[in-house]
């Protein structure tokens, strides 16, 4: 699914950056660009990425 419409990321694409070794929201975005335009979709990015560092 999309997560953010701006950048055009989905989910995958979040947990796929984890897997490339993202460790931080911060990290993620600067990987994927998510939440960097209106910002609207910065909670759940964040949700997504603390499940996938979790589940790593
Ligand atoms: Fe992600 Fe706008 S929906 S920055």
């Amino acid at each position: 699914m999309y997560v953010c419409l701006c950048k055009n990321v989905t989910d995958h694409r979040i947990r796929g950056a984890v897997e490339e070794g993202a460790r931080s929201w911060r990290e993620v975005q600067q990987q994927t660009g998510c939440a960097t335009q209106c910002g609207k979709c910065a909670g759940t990015g964040k949700e997504i990425t603390r499940e996938a560092i979790k589940a790593e």
